[in-house]
C-alpha cells in the first residue's frame, strides 16, 4: 500500500460538485453550490461564520446526504454514506475536533478501525514502520511513534491527524480549519504539510477562516456566502481587501472593482 497519490496527473480534475443542495429544517445551508479540486492543487473554501463550509465538508465525507447534486470522483459518480466510506474511495477528511484519543499512542491512532493484522493478529510492527513512514513522507517532528497522543502539542496531532487520513492513500484530503488553534511557528509546519500534501499529488480542500494562511498556500480561493459560490480566484490575481469583500458580500461586485482599480474597462 502506498501513501503517494500518483495514478492521476498533476492539474487533472479529481473531484468535482455540481448543484449541490442541502437544508436543515429552515435553513438553506447550501445551495446550488459547485466545487472542483484538481489532483496537486490546493483549493481553499472560505466564507464567514456560518457560510456553510463545513457543511459542504461534509457532504463531500458522506457525513450529511445532499438533498440534490452530484459528487464526481475519480471520473465517476459517488455517494459516500460516512467519513470511512469516503476514505476507502479515496476522500479523507481531518475534521476541526481531530478525533483523536488521547490516551492512545500514535501508531494506534494512525490505524484505528484500519489495523494492519498477520495471522488474525494486530501487526504492530508493520504498522510501527508504516507510522513512521507517513511521518517521513510529510517531514514530521514527531518524536517517538510510541508516545500517547496527550504528550504532544497542538501541531503535533494536527501533525497526526493528517497523517492518519493518508493512511489507505486518498487522493483527496479536506482539512476543516486546521490552524485555528495554532501559534505561530506551528501553524508554519502545518502550512508545510499541506504544501508536501501537493507535492504528493494530492487534491486539497482547506478550510480556514485565515486570509493570510489562504494566501501562503493555496491555489485557488472558492468563497461561499449565505450557502452559495459568490467569488472564486486564483491566489496570485486577488488581494485580502478584495477577498474579504467577497466573504462579507461588501462588495457584490468583485470584478467590476477589480478593473476599476486596475484601469480596464467593462470587455
Ligand atoms: N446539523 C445542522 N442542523 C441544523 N442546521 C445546521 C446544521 N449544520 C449546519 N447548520 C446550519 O447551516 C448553515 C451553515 O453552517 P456551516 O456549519 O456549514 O457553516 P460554516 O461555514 O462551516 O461556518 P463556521 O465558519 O462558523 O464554521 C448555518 O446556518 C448553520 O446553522
Ligand atoms: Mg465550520
Amino acid at each position: 500500500m502506498s501513501a503517494v497519490a500518483t495514478q492521476t496527473p498533476a492539474g487533472d480534475t479529481v473531484l468535482s460538485l455540481a448543484g449541490v443542495n442541502k437544508r436543515f429544517g429552515a435553513v438553506q445551508a447550501l445551495t446550488d453550490v459547485h466545487l472542483q479540486v484538481g489532483a496537486g492543487e490546493v483549493v481553499a473554501l472560505v466564507g464567514d461564520n456560518g457560510a456553510g463550509k463545513s457543511t459542504l465538508v461534509k457532504v463531500i465525507s458522506g457525513v450529511y446526504t445532499p438533498d440534490s447534486g452530484t459528487i464526481v470522483f475519480d471520473g465517476r459518480e459517488v455517494a459516500p454514506r460516512g467519513p470511512s466510506d469516503a476514505q476507502a474511495l479515496g476522500i479523507a477528511t481531518v475534521f476541526q475536533d481531530l478525533a483523536l484519543c488521547d490516551n492512545l499512542d500514535v501508531v494506534a491512532n494512525l490505524f484505528l478501525g484500519q489495523e494492519h493484522l498477520l495471522t488474525g493478529m494486530i501487526d504492530e510492527v508493520s504498522m510501527e514502520k508504516e507510522s513512521w513512514r507517513l511521518l517521513r513522507s510529510l517531514s514530521a517532528k514527531i518524536p517517538s511513534v510510541r508516545i500517547p497522543i496527550a504528550a504532544l502539542s497542538g501541531g503535533q496531532r494536527q501533525t497526526v491527524a493528517i497523517a492518519r487520513s493518508l493512511v489507505g492513500a486518498p487522493k483527496v484530503v479536506m482539512l476543516d480549519e486546521p490552524t485555528a488553534a495554532l501559534g505561530v511557528a506551528q501553524t508554519a509546519e502545518v502550512l508545510n504539510l499541506v504544501e508536501r500534501l501537493r507535492d504528493q499529488g494530492h487534491g486539497v480542500i482547506l478550510v480556514s477562516h485565515n486570509m493570510a494562511d489562504v494566501q501562503a498556500v493555496a491555489d485557488r480561493i472558492v468563497v461561499l456566502r449565505l450557502g452559495r459560490n459568490t467569488a472564486e480566484f486564483k491566489v496570485e490575481e486577488v488581494t485580502t481587501a478584495e477577498l474579504v469583500a467577497a466573504i462579507t458580500g461588501a462588495s457584490d461586485n468583485v470584478v467590476a472593482e477589480r478593473r476599476k482599480r486596475r484601469g480596464g474597462t467593462d470587455e
